[in-house]
């Protein structure tokens, strides 16, 4: 691991204008962290329609970095809507809070030290905007999970897309809600072309040079 590539994250960040509040340095800095730890921490940001396979891949992804010693954690959609997010629905404006929610939770659990992988649909190019300046450019990877509407469709792995048919879901993504698209995401990943184990070491070839040797076996 080359230190210099270690993000010192105690800036005072924009408090929005508020006078009424101080930002506290912490004592610790990003680097002892990460020598700690033994990794650089990032956010791999997964993005694409529901039924891609976000889910399945940041799991698995997850698994195989602890595995390996890594601290990681998944953040995913549907998660964070039973507890952080519950307050939220699907219009843009909520999308766009939940959006800048589990952008902030990553930042805190970079600034922790930890790996992050995010299962979004997030499908507005300008929230995955501010997610990664809220996160930082150089500890933000976007990962379009490519997959095509019909694929999706097809799979339907939590039956959503009946419903969204039987007009029984409003405002579903891909179907009668944008996805915009990244248009230079780090990976795409088509997973009607490739298997999770695929797409999963795909992504952790893009993180090694980030992450420290181990001997840890689980
Ligand atoms: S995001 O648009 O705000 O990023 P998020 O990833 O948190 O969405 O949640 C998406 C999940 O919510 C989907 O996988 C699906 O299970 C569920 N869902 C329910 N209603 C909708 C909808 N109208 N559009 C998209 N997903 C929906």
């Amino acid at each position: 691991m080359n230190d210099e590539r270690v993000f010192e994250t105690d800036a005072a960040p924009d408090c929005g204008g508020r006078i009424d509040v101080t930002w506290h340095r912490s004592a610790v800095a990003a680097a002892d962290r990460a020598r700690l730890l033994g990794q650089e921490p990032v956010t791999v940001w997964l993005t694409g329609l529901s039924g891609a396979g976000k889910s399945t891949i940041a799991f698995e992804l997850e698994r195989r970095l602890i595995a390996q010693g890594r601290l990681a954690f998944v953040l995913d959609g549907d998660n964070v809507r039973h507890g952080l997010s519950r307050d939220l629905g699907f219009s843009p404006e909520d999308r766009m809070e939940n959006i800048r929610r589990a952008a902030e939770v990553s930042k805190l659990f970079n600034d922790a030290g930890l790996l992050v992988v995010t299962a979004f649909i997030s499908p507005y190019r300008c929230d995955r905007e501010l997610a990664r300046a809220v996160i930082g450019a150089d500890r933000f990877i976007e990962i379009h999970l490519c997959t095509d509407l019909r694929v999706c469709e097809e799979r339907d792995p939590k039956g959503l897309y009946q419903k969204v048919r039987r007009g029984a879901i409003g405002g579903f993504t891909g179907v009668s809600a944008p996805y915009e698209p990244p248009e230079a995401p780090a990976m795409r990943i088509d997973t009607a072309r490739s298997t999770v184990e695929e797409s999963v070491a795909e992504i952790l070839r893009k993180l090694a040079p980030g992450l420290q040797q181990k001997r840890y076996t689980s």
